[in-house]
């Protein structure tokens, strides 16, 4: 029996994973034979949400598995933990029916999400458990997740040795042929001579050539969805250079890329019905004799001067000509994912990004259902006074606020003024990133976002 790629398979024999939520678990456990309760108590085992229980069986092998399942927008993880714990096998969910489509569809994802291993350098063997899926899941749209999610991962747990802008470019090239997408793309010199003089100037301190990634796909005439990523592929802070201990991370700071990438995979996979475009600025922020300096004034693509106060506040700087690109055909959605500031993760800690729209009823329902699936966003203020503290003398703005407080608003008040006439802008400040493993999110990249935006834009655009 051949396992599929995300652990989950059509066939059996299989060993149930019996479903109990903690408030069904005095009942059900009444209704078990003495055994099975003495084992249970031996355990301490009350199905708390994500706490499993192996049951063996007389021969010493596996009878069933019980897990602590509450049906809310947690229960992703709750069995994620299961494929790590497991011997090699093949599960099912008991009992299957019943269950709603949406939460065998979590589970499953989550399940999947257990056995997600970063492997590139180091082999692991290790054989993942497999479950059947259940009835009535969409197992195509938890397919195109997990791939998304897993994308995503690997382009930013990949260190930065491997991760350039040129193979973040042969990354997305390849999902444009597996999904039939056009890409352009722009390299080193030919940004200045198509004017995207601020992706230039951010990259021109690196031998690595700068590029601007512009995939497209699906039907012109319907909506237009389209998704921009930062794509610092490091960020050394340039010649503000930061300190080594906050340039450990910097291999993340393709974050928004990957997630926007990932995310247009799944969009593509599910063929929903709109216009789908994806803007890439990717550069790495280096210090040499051609990088920029502090007090440089560069242009942007839509004419307005900056002066670089920090030359760590680069990601805005790439962003500024790529929304300026993106606003160009009046996108019905335009959203921006990037790692912009460490003050949207002193404000809102590292697991819950941080969301600005210039349309507040868009914020709402987008921060709403990122609630009800379990992957959170929160929403703060495009705070228009604080514009003052981005004011330049010399330029039309300058990329480092007068004021340290608030960092996030003012990154997201920089952006708002290249979005030009777009009514419906999203950005995303993330983190993309688990310092620390979870069930399910191992340390390493992770696609925060991801799955909220994909639930939004299917919501809005499906059918
Ligand atoms: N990539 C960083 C932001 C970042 C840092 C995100 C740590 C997540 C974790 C960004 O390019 C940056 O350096 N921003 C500066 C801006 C400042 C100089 C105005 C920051 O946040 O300190
Ligand atoms: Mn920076
Ligand atoms: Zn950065």
């Amino acid at each position: 029996m051949k396992n599929l790629e995300n652990g989950l398979q059509t066939a059996t024999p299989v060993t149930p994973v019996t479903i109990v939520s903690p408030h069904q678990w005095p009942d059900w456990e009444a209704g078990q034979d003495a055994r099975l309760r003495r084992w249970a108590g031996l355990h301490d085992f009350s199905a708390k949400r994500g706490h499993s229980l192996v049951i063996p069986s007389p021969e010493g092998g596996v009878e069933r598995v019980v897990v602590g399942v509450e049906e809310d927008a947690n229960a992703i993880w709750d069995l994620a933990g299961l494929p790590g714990k497991l011997p090699d096998g093949v599960y099912a969910l008991d009992p299957a029916e019943g269950m709603s489509p949406d939460l065998a569809g979590a589970v499953c994802l989550g399940w999947a999400l257990g056995g997600y291993r970063y492997d590139t350098y180091k082999a692991d063997d290790a054989a993942v458990p497999v479950l059947v899926w259940p009835d009535g899941v969409d197992q195509a749209e938890v397919t195109a997740l997990y791939q998304g999610i897993s994308l995503a991962r690997d382009l930013i747990t990949t260190p930065a040795n491997d991760m350039g802008p040129a193979e973040i470019t042969g990354a997305a090239q390849k999902i444009a042929d597996q999904f039939k997408a056009q890409m352009r793309v722009l390299t080193g010199e030919e940004l200045l001579q198509a004017n995207y003089p601020a992706i230039y100037q951010v990259g021109a301190g690196s031998a690595r050539q700068p590029r601007l990634i512009d995939l497209t796909w699906g039907d012109q005439a319907a909506k237009k969805v389209t998704l921009v990523g930062k794509g610092v592929v490091f960020d050394t802070g340039g010649y503000d250079l930061k300190p080594s201990s906050a340039m450990r991370l910097m291999k993340k700071d393709m974050g928004g890329a990957a997630i926007t990438l990932g995310l247009a995979s799944v969009l593509m996979a599910m063929k929903l019905p709109i216009r789908l475009r994806l803007l890439i600025p990717a550069v790495e922020n280096s210090v040499s004799g051609t990088a920029m300096r502090p007090g440089d004034v560069i242009r942007t693509r839509a004419g307005k001067t900056v002066e670089v106060g920090n030359t760590d506040a680069e990601g805005r700087l790439i962003l500024a000509d790529a929304l300026t690109e993106a606003a160009a055909e009046a996108p019905d959605l335009l959203v921006d994912v990037a790692t912009l500031t460490g003050a949207a993760r002193v404000a809102l800690g590292l697991g819950v990004p941080a969301l600005f729209s210039n349309d507040d009823a868009l914020a709402g329902k987008l921060q709403q259902m990122s609630h009800h699936i379990g992957d959170p966003l929160w929403q703060l203020p495009l705070w228009r006074d604080y514009g003052e503290q981005i004011k330049s003398k010399i330029a039309d703005l300058s990329n480092n606020p007068s004021e340290p407080f608030g960092g996030a608003i003012t990154a997201a008040l920089f952006l708002e003024h290249f979005i030009g006439d777009v009514r419906s802008w999203v950005h995303i400040d993330v983190m993309a990133y688990n310092r620390s493993s979870a069930p399910g999110r191992p340390e390493g990249g992770e696609a925060q976002g991801l799955r909220a935006l994909y639930a939004h834009i299917k919501d809005c655009y499906g059918s």
